[in-house]
């Protein structure tokens, strides 16, 4: 590879159109993507941005418009991998989008094979040897997420193509728990149901060095070690919701190893943030986490502090 690779990780900025339905916050979310893209656009050497999914809320005409208007501000090269809320076919959301209306749109390279859940999967060299692979977690008509035993093949055939290069994977839903809560009710859809399975194929490949997902909302680290090496799983949490972070990644080969520097950057504006976490507290999901302590929900959103910055070797 070359000698350095560094890019952004933007996950689930969820462009909402919810004000109009009387949620006075539902528009923060497109000023916290305007501030991110105004920072990621003075990186002058940034080579890409990674957005993982759940760009919109509703998958509303007016949030994908809303979103293009202000992605196409971005100076960076980008890569999108469908969420679950980029286009609905469940009877709950009726005037949605459906996803090859909102996701061919938003990335035109996604439009064919029409991109119905399981089917938006990618694989792009993003850099002279590394190869970045995009797996497409989306079940039809739920937020759960899941990868079909096609798209497991299709990834194998994948690494194995591309042996000789680093590669990172992409994906919407975490392959992974991020704790003892994603056993429990509506909160084990926050991760991949058969996320072990998936992973089990990456532990067979030590120049898999990075999983980056969303959806879960939440900043959190952790390292895999096997007999094959080391990769570090990312989880960046939500732009347009609390904690309204994005990352920095830079990826170097040196002697010792792949070095790895993770920088989470949160909004500046104050006022935005504490209205978001305010917001967080009144969900289902704040109840579900820990019903004796509302606020519990956003602090795991927060991540500890060693989820928020990482400057490490992996072998
Ligand atoms: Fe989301
Ligand atoms: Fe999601």
């Amino acid at each position: 590879m070359s000698d350095s690779l560094y890019f952004a990780h933007v996950t689930d900025i969820h462009i909402s159109e919810r004000e109009s339905q009387g949620d006075p916050s539902a528009s923060l979310a497109a000023c916290l993507m305007r501030e991110c893209i105004t920072h990621l656009n003075a990186l002058p050497d940034l080579d890409f941005v990674l957005i993982t999914g759940d760009v919109m809320d509703v998958a509303g005409v007016a949030e994908r418009d809303a979103f293009l208007e202000i992605l196409d501000t971005l100076r960076k090269p980008w890569h999108f991998v469908p969420g679950n809320h980029d286009g609905f076919i469940d009877p709950f959301h009726p005037n949605a989008l459906k996803p090859h209306e909102a996701v061919a749109r938003i990335d035109p390279r996604l439009a064919d094979p029409v991109p119905a859940a399981q089917k938006a999967c990618w694989s792009r060299s993003v850099s002279p040897g590394v190869q970045l692979i995009a797996l497409d977690t989306r079940i039809a008509d739920d937020w759960a997420g899941e990868v079909e035993p096609a798209q497991l093949d299709w990834l194998r055939e994948q690494i194995e193509a591309h042996q000789d290069a680093v590669i990172i994977i992409a994906t919407h839903h975490p392959l992974h728990q991020l704790g003892p809560h994603n056993n429990r009710g509506r909160l084990h859809k926050f991760i991949c149901s058969n996320g072990a399975e998936v992973e089990a194929v990456l532990d067979q490949y030590p120049n898999v060095k990075l999983v980056i997902s969303g959806h879960h909302h939440t900043n959190h680290l952790s390292l895999v070690n096997n007999d094959n090496g080391q990769r570090l799983r990312v989880v960046t949490s939500a732009l347009g919701d609390y904690s309204c972070s994005h990352r920095a990644i830079r990826l170097e080969k040196r002697e010792a190893g792949w070095r790895v520097c993770i920088q989470t950057h949160q909004t500046d504006d104050v006022d935005m943030l504490q209205t978001m976490r305010r917001r967080a507290a009144t969900t289902g999901i704040a109840r579900e986490f820990d019903p004796n302590n509302l606020a519990a929900w956003a602090t795991f959103c927060e991540g500890r502090p060693h989820d928020l910055n990482y400057d490490g070797y992996l072998r």
